[in-house]
Parts: C-alpha cells; structure tokens; sequence
C-alpha cells in the first residue's frame, strides 16, 4: 500500500466518547500538524483530479475549508465555499439535510457555480453522506456536473455512498 496513506492514516487521531458517548471521533487536527502527511493528502487528491476538467472545487463547512483550497489552487480550478446558514452575504441557494436528529442546512452564493462548471465536492469525512448528497443538490439544481466527491476519511459502516444516488466517491482512508 501507498506509504503517504499510512503516514495519512497514522496522523489522524480518534478520539473516543466526542462530541457524545460512544462515538469515535476521527481528528484531523493532528493531521494538520504534520507538514508532510498532509501535503501527501493534497497531493494524492491533486494527482487524481488535475487532468479531470475540473472548473470548481467546492468545499463544505467547516472543515472542507482546510482540503479544498490548496487542492483548487493546485489544479487551477475556482474554489466556493459551502456554508453553514446565514453566513453568506449576498443571494444564497441553500439545500436543507437530515441530521440523526433534526435538519441542517448548507448555502452557496447565487452566481458561484454556473452550468457547464465541473465540480468536486470536498470534504474531510463522510459519515451518513447528508451532507454530501446536499452539496451534489446545490451543484447540479445550478446545472452543473458533479465529476466526483472526495473525502479524507469514510466511515464505511454508516453507509453514505450509498446516499450520493451513485455519483462517485473517492476516500484516502476508510475506517
Ligand atoms: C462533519 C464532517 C462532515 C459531516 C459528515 O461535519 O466534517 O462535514 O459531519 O457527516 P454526514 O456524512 O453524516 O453528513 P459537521 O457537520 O460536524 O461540522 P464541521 O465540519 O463544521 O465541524
Ligand atoms: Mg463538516
């Protein structure tokens, strides 16, 4: 296997019993703390996506705000960011998503993405696949093509992939 997704793998603490009892929660703070582990997670993102005609890498908050902007600066592709509600100042378009319990919501500037833009849809981790599948909404309701959804980290046993109505996911590490 890759030595970068061991290294990857390695810098990712799990913490147990946060934020609620019972559940492991997957830190990439530390991962963050190590210069080299991620430059490879970017770098093993930029070498799948830089031939891919990517026009717009969007990324969710929060913590999509951490991978997306280098991996669109690499690739040369415009970054919009998706935001917790209220955040934006100007016209949002906004896609609501169910939580264990409850709803959430994500919005994006009107005008970000236009049709005909080839997107990625960034995120840390993907557990359930709400928020992913919200963010695949926002993207094609403004016509563009989602090319594929990528994520540092799956929880494979939740079973959000199967969420994303078959569009593409593509993950470093899956735990
Ligand atoms: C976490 C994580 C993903 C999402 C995955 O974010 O960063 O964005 O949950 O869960 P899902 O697949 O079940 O939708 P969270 O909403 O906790 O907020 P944050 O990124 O702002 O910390
Ligand atoms: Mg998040």
């Amino acid at each position: 296997k890759d030595d970068r997704i061991h290294r990857i793998t390695s810098a990712i603490r799990v913490i147990p019993d946060f934020p609620k009892p019972g559940i492991l929660f997957q830190d990439i703070t530390t991962l963050l703390l190590d210069p080299v582990a991620f430059k490879d997670t970017i770098d093993l993102f930029v070498e799948r996506y830089k031939d891919k005609g990517i026009t717009v890498v969007a990324g969710v908050e929060a913590r999509g705000f951490i991978f997306g902007p280098p991996i669109a600066l690499a690739i040369g592709a415009k970054f919009v960011p998706m935001r917790k509600p209220n955040k934006l100042p100007g016209a949002v378009i906004s896609e609501e998503y169910s939580l264990e319990y409850g709803t959430d919501k994500i919005e994006m500037h009107v005008g970000a993405v236009e049709p005909g833009d080839r997107a990625l849809v960034i995120d840390d981790l993907i557990a359930t696949g709400g928020t992913l599948c919200a963010a695949i909404s926002l993207l094609e309701r403004v016509g563009a093509h989602v090319v594929e959804c990528a994520c540092v980290i799956e929880l494979p046993e939740l079973k959000g992939r199967d969420r994303l109505g078959g569009k593409p996911l593509f993950v470093l590490v899956s735990s």
